[in-house]
């Protein structure tokens, strides 16, 4: 243990940090450091007793930052925007962790970055958790830290949450409430990106200076409603709902989404192949929902 190579995690109490630190430490080929602001929480416990180093770091703090990265080989770094809703404090983290890592001389980032969706549609769309992911991708590499950037997917922990069946007012069915037309969209249980992560980190080689779009599978909405019909034994539709409605649904983030969205129905590059050659256990979403049942038993 004593002399393998150090990762430090950010966000390993979360869903993606914690994917990725636990797959660190069941492949066994590095020592994992996690960061949290809190190290007595209880997932950061839990993962000290898995083997892990667990350490105070705050984003908006660079002091600690710089010394939960002090000795490491690499680093996997999350921001999270839908803690403060603010691309521009997400900018400012990003590269204030990108500036760390060049000046501590890391060997290998991995970053949850995404497209510049305004940039890319000429300020047509605006994608706020997007755009600020796809400033900060540029500037670790503008600045030559050797990063990979991990471009997830929707997770399909969203259909457990926001994006769950709705019953229908007028009968006895419910529906599925996602602006993607007839276009198939991207989706990966965040539990499986770990194992992506750590095969990455294995082959720096192949991946320093690249983003890899990850996919387990892509689905229309009539299919991921086909399988909660078959898994729930109930019946739910595609409430083929638009984006123009979507965005009137009036809660916090339903504009952004919907532009989210209507980003999907220009396929961004998601690879579904790569993801499986990656991590061959990724499971399909009907897998994840057989699994998940229990999140949905209120339906
Ligand atoms: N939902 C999706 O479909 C999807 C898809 C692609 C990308 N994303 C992106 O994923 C990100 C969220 O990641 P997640 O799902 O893993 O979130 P999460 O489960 O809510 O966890 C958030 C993590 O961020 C850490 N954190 C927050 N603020 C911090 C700070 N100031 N300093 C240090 N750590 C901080 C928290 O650690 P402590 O509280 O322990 O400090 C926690 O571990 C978002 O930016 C979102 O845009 C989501």
């Amino acid at each position: 243990m004593a002399n393998r190579k150090v990762i430090a995690v950010f966000g390993a109490t979360g869903s993606q940090g914690g994917s990725v630190a636990k797959a660190l430490l069941e492949s066994k080929h590095f020592a994992v450091r996690a960061l949290t602001r809190d190290v007595t929480r209880p997932n950061a416990l839990a993962l000290q007793k898995l083997g892990a180093e667990v350490v105070k770091g705050d984003l908006n703090d660079k002091a600690s930052v710089e010394a939960a990265l002090k000795g490491a080989y690499g680093a996997f770094v999350v921001t999270n925007f839908w803690e403060h809703f603010s691309k521009d404090k997400e900018v400012c983290q990003g590269k204030m962790v990108a500036d760390t890592a060049k000046h501590l001389g890391l060997k290998h980032v991995v970053y949850s970055g995404l497209e510049n969706v305004e940039r890319l549609s000429g300020g047509k769309l605006k994608v706020p958790h997007f755009d600020g992911k796809g400033e900060v991708e540029e500037y670790f590499w503008s600045i030559g830290v050797p990063m990979t950037s991990v471009r997830l997917a929707a997770y399909f922990e969203n259909f457990l949450t926001t994006w769950k069946p709705w019953k229908a007012p007028d009968g006895d069915f419910y529906t599925l409430a996602l602006p993607m037309g007839d276009v198939p969209m991207d989706g990966i249980s965040v539990a499986d990106v770990g194992a992506v992560v750590s095969s990455i980190f294995n082959s720096p080689e192949e991946f320093i200076g690249k983003a890899v779009g990850l996919s387990a599978e892509a689905l229309t909405t009539q299919q991921y409603a086909d399988v909660f019909s078959k898994s729930l034994g109930k019946e739910v539709r595609d409430a083929k709902i638009t984006p123009e409605a979507y965005e009137k649904l009036g809660f916090p983030a339903a504009k952004e989404l919907a532009d989210m969205c209507r980003f999907y129905q220009m396929k961004p590059d998601r690879d579904v192949k790569l993801t499986h050659r990656l991590n061959p256990k990724v499971r399909s979403f009907s897998q994840f929902i057989s699994e998940n049942l229990g999140a949905l038993k209120d339906l």
